[in-house]
């Protein structure tokens, strides 16, 4: 029998169906609040510490006080409230709800507002299921949103209508374009495999101050263990010429790019260095999932 969801809220653990928050909370009328989405595999969640950095930077940026270590045991929590070991974790914190009397819709916070602590998981694959790069079509889209994008809002309105404009163009995903420079998919960060004038490979993935994205957790772990990759700006006409594109994220992991604009990327089929990228990214987190298992024996 199909187990009900159990959220978390502001600290209890709830029936889905039961967790309710206030019409006026500002995440609700305002997007006013931070997110993360984290992954966890057999019952451990991967880079847990640079996600709540990530969240923590984003919070006291947006002056919402919370402290983002409280993660550790919230996931903890909330795994286990749901028999789940390998599972995507989703949170919010939002700046929460005005009290009694106090304006509703005023730009400017009262400073005195509890957050509004929010979480869910569903199960997904563990690190077995890390076969084959996923596949999808893609399509140019002019990078319209904030010049924040380091800050995981969970105002996403600009990444859902360029979701949408890729859509209508029929592709499954939008690769965003800012001032003629690669910067970021919807949800995911973006490497390009090409070669140099000299004919060698290249591996290129965007720096995130230029182009205003999001510094993501997959993205700068797959930096550590691929050494070859470099960071620089990535042109619309070097995206174009690529032998491969692929997308990376906590939950899309590796999914190559098989068409750009209705034209073929490379051969039009998932790639040797995405390949190669997810074999490498499978065998890192075995080896964090061996030592982990290894030092709760010890
Ligand atoms: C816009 C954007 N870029 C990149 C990413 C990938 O980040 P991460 O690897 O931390 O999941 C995400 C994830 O939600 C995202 O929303």
């Amino acid at each position: 029998m199909l187990r009900p969801m159990r959220v978390s809220l502001n600290g209890q653990i709830v029936p889905a169906a039961d967790a309710t928050v206030s019409v006026f909370d500002r995440g609700f009328l305002f997007g006013d609040g931070i997110y993360e989405g984290l992954r966890a595999f057999d019952g451990w969640v991967r880079h847990l510490d640079d996600h709540c950095a990530r969240m923590q930077r984003g919070l006291d940026e947006a002056g919402i006080g919370w402290d983002a270590s409280a993660l550790h045991g919230l996931c903890e929590g909330l795994l286990e409230a749901n028999g789940l070991r390998d599972a995507f974790l989703y949170w919010q914190v939002t700046r929460g709800a005005p009290g009694p009397g106090q304006p509703v819709r005023a730009r400017l916070p009262e400073p005195d507002m509890a957050p509004t602590v929010f979480g869910y998981c569903v199960p997904l694959p563990g690190v077995d299921g890390f076969t084959e790069p996923t596949e999808c079509s893609a399509r140019t889209v002019r990078d319209d949103r904030w010049h924040k994008g380091h800050v995981k809002t969970i105002s996403l309105m600009a990444n859902i209508m360029a979701a949408l404009e890729a859509a209508e163009g029929g592709a499954d995903e939008a690769l965003l374009v800012r001032d003629g420079w690669l910067s970021e998919s919807c949800s995911t960060n973006v490497f390009v495999a090409g070669r140099d004038e000299s004919g060698r490979p290249t591996l290129v993935t965007p720096p995130t101050g230029d182009v205003s994205i999001l510094s993501g957790v997959t993205r700068r772990m797959l930096l550590e263990i691929l050494p070859e990759a470099q960071v620089r700006m990535v042109s619309e006409e070097e995206l174009h010429r690529a032998d491969e594109i692929f997308l990376v994220g906590t939950v899309t992991t590796v999914r190559s790019v098989l068409t750009l604009d209705g034209r073929p990327v490379g051969t039009g089929g998932v790639g040797p260095v995405a390949r190669e990228v997810l074999a490498r990214y499978a065998d890192h987190l075995r080896t964090q999932l061996a030592e982990r298992r290894g030092a709760a024996v010890d």
